[in-house]
């Protein structure tokens, strides 16, 4: 089961700290640390090179596939989305809760990103400029993580995913997945350092 709410207003004023809600997230990772993969937030500096990465046409959306507390987001909006073209779909509820309060205006999801096609609104399908994970799928099994890869791929067909990760290789055995993979970011600027990945469906 998902929900998708959204604000009234526009554009956040709070800042990346603000936004953060470190303690949140920290009890969250103590509560379940496989589901958060990290201790603490994004760092500025990723989240910004994170949304530098997004294309996206007009009409079109950005997903962010396991927002947490929203830094992600917010560098998305700083960048120049749209709120009501940026939809987050986290599936731990008092982070949705913390979502909706902190980014007036996005879409808030709270569901399981695994489940994309049955939460993500129909119209949005085919519709979505750049989707961005944060789930830590490298802990996962191979099926589980196609699972996540062809979720992505029955609503932003082609388009692939960009995924931030600690791993100093490929956090997914890309070939095995049928996707190619680009590292576009490296970051020493993040606990611990950081990488973006972009992953697309090879073609046949
Ligand atoms: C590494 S944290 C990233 C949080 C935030 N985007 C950031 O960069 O600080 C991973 C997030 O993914 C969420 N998550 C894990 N599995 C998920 C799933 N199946 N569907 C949606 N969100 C999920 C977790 O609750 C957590 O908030």
């Amino acid at each position: 089961m998902s929900d998708i709410t959204r604000g009234e207003q526009a554009l956040p004023k709070a800042g990346h700290r603000d936004v953060a809600n470190a303690s949140l997230f920290f009890k969250r990772w103590l509560a379940n640390p496989l589901q958060m993969g990290s201790i603490i937030p994004s760092s500025d500096t990723l989240c910004r090179r994170i949304a530098a990465l997004v294309k996206r046409a007009e009409d079109e959306v950005v997903v962010e596939l396991g927002a947490g507390t929203g830094v992600i987001s917010r560098a998305l909006l700083a960048a120049g989305v749209p709120a009501e073209k940026l939809v987050v779909v986290e599936i731990v509820r008092d982070m949705a809760d913390h979502l909706r309060a902190a980014l007036p205006g996005v879409n808030v999801i709270c569901g399981d990103a695994f489940e994309l096609p049955k939460a993500l609104p129909e119209a949005m399908h085919g519709k979505v400029g750049t989707a961005i994970c944060g789930i830590p799928l490298v802990l996962l099994p191979r099926a589980d993580q196609q699972r996540f890869v062809d979720a992505v791929e029955a609503v932003a067909p082609g388009k692939g995913f960009l995924l931030y990760t600690y791993c100093i290789t490929s956090p997914l055995p890309y070939r095995q997945l049928g996707l190619t993979a680009k590292r576009e970011v490296w970051t020493p600027l993040n606990f611990p350092p950081a990488s973006v990945w972009h992953y697309q469906p090879a073609r046949s």
